[in-house]
C-alpha cells in the first residue's frame, strides 16, 4: 500500500467503543504537531492523513487543544515503562491488548527477538490491517480480549509484557481479574502496564457516553488482594509530566488538575508478577 491511497473508516459508528481509538489517534496526531511534542507520534499524523473518516467533527469534538496533552503524557509513560522492560528482557512477547491504530511498535523499535502481538476486536484489526502490516516479529490478532482461545498460539516461555493503553476500562470487572489471571497463569513471569479510571468513570459515562465504560477502580492496589502473584512496582497520575506542555494556559490548566484529587481519574499502573 503507497501513502497516497485513502482507507475508508466510515463505518466506525460514532460514539462506539471502537471509535474511542479515532479518538486517541486524532489527538496523538494532532500533538505531533506541537512545537515541542511530548510523545510525538509521526506514525499517528501519517495515519489521519491516510483514513477517510469525519476528522472535522472529530476536532470539534476531542478539543484537541487540552486532551492532546492528555493522551501524550500517557501514551508517553507507558512508551517508557516499555522500553525499560524491553531493554532488560530483548527476547519478551508483547501483547499490546486494545491496540486500535496506535504504532506503539514502530514508536518503540524493539529488537528482532522480540514477539510483538497487537490485539483487538476483530472489526478494529480489520480495519488496522488496511494501515498496517504484519512482518517478522508482528501479528495482529483479532479477537476480544476476553476470549481466551486467542492466547493459545502464543508463546508462553518468554517474559511477557502486557500493555492495555485505555481498554481495561471498556471491561467488567469480572472480565479484568480473568484476563490477568490467565496471563499469569499462562506465563513465569512479567510486567502488566495499564491505566485505570476512577469508580467516577463509569458513572459519568451513564451519562455522558451511553456507559461505554464498565469498570473503575480507587486504588488498583488493590488488585494485589485479586492475584497474590501480582505486585505493584509504580503508578502515577496521567498528567504527571504536566511540566512539559508547551502552552502555558494548558500547563497551568494541568498544575491545578494535578493539585487536586481530580489527578487520580486517570492513573498509569506498572505490575509485576
Ligand atoms: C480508547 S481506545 C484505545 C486504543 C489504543 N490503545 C490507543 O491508546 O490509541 C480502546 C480500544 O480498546 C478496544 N477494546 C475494547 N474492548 C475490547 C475487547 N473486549 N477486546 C479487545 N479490544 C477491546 C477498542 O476496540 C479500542 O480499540
Amino acid at each position: 500500500m503507497t501513502s497516497m491511497d485513502k482507507v475508508d473508516f466510515s463505518d466506525v459508528r460514532w460514539g462506539s467503543v471502537e471509535w474511542t481509538n479515532l479518538c486517541t489517534l486524532y489527538l496523538r496526531s494532532y500533538e505531533s504537531h506541537s512545537p515541542a511534542p511530548i510523545l510525538g507520534d509521526e506514525a499517528a499524523a501519517d495515519a489521519v492523513d491516510r483514513i477517510d473518516y469525519d476528522w472535522a467533527r472529530m476536532r470539534r469534538h476531542m478539543r484537541p487543544a487540552f486532551n492532546q496533552y492528555l493522551v501524550a503524557m500517557r501514551a508517553k509513560q507507558i512508551d517508557d515503562w516499555s522500553a525499560d522492560f524491553l531493554s532488560r528482557h530483548p527476547d519478551a512477547v508483547i501483547l499490546h491488548l486494545g491496540c486500535g491504530m496506535d504504532a506503539r511498535a514502530s514508536r518503540l523499535h524493539p529488537p528482532a527477538t522480540v514477539q510483538w502481538f497487537d490485539v483487538d476486536q476483530p472489526n478494529v484489526i480489520a480495519l488496522r490491517r488496511r494501515l498496517y502490516d504484519d512482518r517478522a516479529g508482528y501479528r495482529t490478532i483479532g479477537s476480544s480480549v476476553t476470549d481466551e482461545a486467542w492466547l493459545d498460539d502464543i508463546p508462553t516461555d518468554h517474559p511477557m509484557l502486557m500493555v492495555a493503553e485505555g481498554l481495561l476500562m471498556y471491561l467488567t470487572e469480572p472480565d479484568v481479574r480473568a484476563l490477568l489471571q490467565r496471563l499469569t497463569d499462562r506465563f513465569g513471569s512479567g510486567e502488566l502496564v495499564f491505566d485505570t479510571l476512577s469508580p467516577l468513570g463509569p458513572r459519568l459515562s451513564k451519562m455522558f457516553t451511553k456507559g461505554i465504560v464498565k469498570w473503575g477502580i480507587r486504588d488498583a492496589r488493590e488488585m494485589e488482594r485479586w492475584n497474590p502473584r501480582l505486585r505493584l512496582l509504580d503508578r502515577g497520575a496521567v498528567g504527571a509530566r504536566f511540566e512539559r506542555i508547551p502552552s502555558k494556559p494548558v500547563r497551568l490548566l494541568w498544575r491545578l488538575v494535578n493539585a487536586t484529587p481530580v489527578r487520580n481519574f486517570d492513573v498509569l499502573n506498572r505490575f509485576a508478577f
